[in-house]
């Protein structure tokens, strides 16, 4: 019998894009759950590029991406779909559409979207943002639907089946463990903090026309700051590209920056953090190799 499956080209091999920066493996991690079909799980402290990764898979693929932002009250049937019953009740005693036409009551949630467009033989990327926001039982929820990329609207009767199954990336910043029956069905990667030569890379994407004495003096300082002890806190890539902006805004001299540390509120959030750098001889640390 002939293969009546919707076929798609294969997809390239993704590298990052010209704005978002990867390492060799990430790259690695997400080609191989692209190959195999799999959710990849994505965890890591925030700010180190986590919801950005979705847009640039999307965007290295040439695929759209929806997404799905997890709260503490997202339930798995969010995610599939809505039966918006006080529509149709409004509509019954004032409107004049055909409430018996019960489908036009049924909004697909993201995953829904997702595997509708499959359906249709288009490949979408989705991102499952920050899924240990809601309760333990959502990845559990969850684990059916994206094992078997179907799912049935109960109201209806219609069955959505993805032929062509997502790329689904779910991302985490590990408040909750998941449940290994989750695990077992993903493919995971822990983004690392960048080290200094990434960061570079990373700060030059987002300041393409810093003075290259800035950049260098402001990444060497925000590393000491990261270096120091007992930060509650330590601030992330986001926050030293917000840095490397105040930097540029307020025209600091970088020969100051081995020195002082302007705008701390920028870097760290705690009040403890920013008395404890208030306290450091920055000069002196400046003198130090780490
Ligand atoms: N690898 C990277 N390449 C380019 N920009 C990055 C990268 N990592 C982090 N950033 C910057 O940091 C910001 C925060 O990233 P985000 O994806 O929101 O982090 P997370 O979801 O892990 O908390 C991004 O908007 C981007 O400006
Ligand atoms: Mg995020």
């Amino acid at each position: 019998m002939p293969d009546s499956r919707p076929t798609t080209p294969p997809l390239p091999k993704w590298r990052g894009t010209p704005s978002y920066i990867a390492a060799d493996d990430l790259c690695a991690t997400v080609n191989v759950a692209v190959a195999l079909g799999r959710p990849l799980l994505v965890k890591g402290e925030p700010g180190t590029g986590k919801t950005l990764l979705a847009q640039a898979i999307a965007q290295g693929l040439g695929l759209e991406l929806l997404t799905w932002h997890v709260k503490s009250t997202t339930r798995a049937q969010d995610g599939l779909y809505l039966y918006d019953t006080v529509a149709r009740l409004n509509d019954s005693r004032f409107g004049d559409r055909d409430v018996r036409d019960v489908a036009q009551y049924i909004k697909l949630g993201p995953l829904g979207q997702a595997f509708e467009r499959g359906q249709r033989g288009e490949r979408v990327v989705l991102l499952i943002d920050e899924i240990d926001k809601a309760d333990l039982e959502f990845p559990n929820d969850l684990l059916h639907e994206l094992d078997a990329m179907r799912f049935v609207v109960a109201e209806t009767g219609r069955e959505i089946s993805a032929a062509v199954r997502p790329i689904v990336l779910i991302t985490s910043n590990a408040e909750k463990e998941l449940p290994d029956a989750f695990l077992r069905r993903c493919v995971f990667h822990y983004i690392e903090f960048p080290d200094e030569a990434l960061l570079g890379q990373i700060c030059r994407v987002h300041h393409p026309d810093a003075d290259e004495k800035l950049l260098a003096a402001a990444l060497r300082q925000f590393l000491r700051v990261r270096a120091l002890p007992e930060l509650r806190k330590k601030p992330s890539t986001s926050e030293l590209i917000d840095w490397v902006a105040g930097l540029r805004l307020a025209g600091i001299d970088p020969d100051k920056l081995e020195s002082a540390l302007p705008f701390a509120g920028v870097l760290l959030k705690q009040e403890r953090d920013t008395q404890r750098a208030a306290k450091v001889d920055f000069a002196k640390l400046s003198q130090r190799r780490f």
